[in-house]
């Protein structure tokens, strides 16, 4: 176990962990910009720079490892000098529209230009890449506010394998692209939008939140991806207040998906269906509550109305809503109960087969199993791998 100093602190940390590991884990605070825990360190953005007792220059933290006895100092007058020359730098070819920026308040640039008080570039500006790429369904490519800190090229190599974009051209005219410039959907991007998650700027950005309301006014939400089995942890980012919302019945809408750094499935990262696919929650069509077809309903004495079918369609799976009515789920259980009970005493309890989703957790399953098996009497019960 490597013992060190950090700005006077006595540190004991791991073999193998770099300074950047052992500060943070120790509750010292480094500034950086293309660190990130899961990803290979790049030294690219070099914020991340300390001073070393018997170094003759400061050195980045982020990909240094630790040695015994090692003295850091992470905050001198020097180092803060020469931070705040890096950001003065970045300002100089990013626009600074933090007022109606969409990552106002969750930009890693904005946060330390305010730290290191850099309202604007003492340099002559001079936006080096224009490029804007609008071109699939999920997420927006506005690279004049990229940094090139390579993050989304890392994560997209190095966790999700599918190597769909990386530098282009060299020096100043460098931007992040497809191969050829393809649009993203015909590159091998499969979606995951894990670059979206770890770009510390408004370069990506998830389309639907784009002008919906500022990062400090959304609440957030933990929950279980409902997708797969896998159980990825998410936060959603909701609408600012009831009053905004354009959700089904007038509540909070989700504007975007993200991983949480602290889930321990799948921490910041998620598929395209996690991230992406939340629309169904807020769709006015989606089932929330058990229905039971009106003619039904009349023939139980749950509606004193008469009703026919007029339209056979419903049979197979194409009614309209109308022609259901809602029903308690004592009601709908204890019907399909009967159904199940009338089919196994006339046909044997292989007549009856049962189907349970992923989308259940595992005891659920398992209660399902369980009850098909012991309950009725079939070993018919299968499950969707993954939807
Ligand atoms: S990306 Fe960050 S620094 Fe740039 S305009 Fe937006 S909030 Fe400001
Ligand atoms: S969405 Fe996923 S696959 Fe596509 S470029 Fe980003 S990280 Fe790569
Ligand atoms: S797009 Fe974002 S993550 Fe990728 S290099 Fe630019 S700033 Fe970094
Ligand atoms: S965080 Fe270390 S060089 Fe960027």
């Amino acid at each position: 176990m490597p013992n060190i100093t950090i700005d006077g602190q006595p540190v004991t940390t791991v073999p193998g962990a770099t300074v950047m590991q052992a500060a943070l884990a120790h509750g010292i605070d480094i500034p950086r910009l293309c660190y990130h825990p899961e990803l290979v360190p790049s030294g690219g953005c070099r914020l991340c720079v300390v001073e070393i007792d018997g170094r003759p220059n400061p050195t980045p933290s982020c990909g240094l490892p630790v040695a015994e006895g090692m003295v850091i100092r992470t905050r001198t007058e020097a180092l803060e000098e020469m931070r705040r020359d890096i950001i003065d730098l970045f300002v100089s070819d990013h626009p600074l529209n933090c007022v109606v920026c969409d990552k106002n308040g969750a930009c890693d640039l904005q946060k330390y230009a305010y730290q290191y008080n850099v309202s604007q570039t003492s340099f002559d500006f001079e936006l080096s890449r224009p490029h804007y790429f609008d071109d699939n369904p999920f997420f927006v490519r506005d690279y004049q506010y990229c940094i090139m800190c390579g993050k989304c090229v890392r994560v997209c190599d190095e966790v999700v394998g599918a190597n769909a974009i990386d530098f282009a051209e060299r020096g100043f005219t460098s931007y992040i692209a497809t191969p050829f410039d393809v649009p993203l959907a015909e590159s091998s991007c499969v979606f995951c939008g894990s670059c979206v998650q770890v770009c510390p700027t408004a370069a990506l950005l998830p389309r639907q939140r784009i002008g919906r309301g500022r990062e400090w006014e959304l609440a957030r939400k933990r929950t279980i991806c409902g997708y797969c089995g896998v159980g990825c942890e998410l936060e959603y980012a909701l609408t600012p207040s009831l009053s905004q919302g354009e959700g089904r019945g007038g509540g909070q809408q989700i504007l975007y998906a993200q991983g949480h750094p602290a889930a321990p499935v799948n921490g910041e990262l998620t598929c395209v269906k996690g991230r992406f696919g939340w629309d169904f929650v807020s769709q006015p069509d989606r089932l929330t509550q058990p229905l039971l077809r009106k003619d039904v309903a009349f023939e139980l004495g749950l509606s004193d109305e008469p009703w026919e079918l007029s339209d056979k369609t419903v049979l197979q799976g194409k009614g309209k809503l109308d022609d259901f009515t809602p029903v308690s789920w004592d009601t709908a259980a204890g019907f399909i109960a009967d159904k199940l009970a009338g089919i196994i005493q006339r046909d044997g309890p292989d007549a009856v087969a049962g189907l349970t989703s992923a989308r259940c957790t595992n005891e659920e399953n398992y209660l399902f199993q369980k009850f098909f098996r012991a309950g009725v009497g079939t070993n018919s019960v299968d499950h969707c791998a993954r939807l």
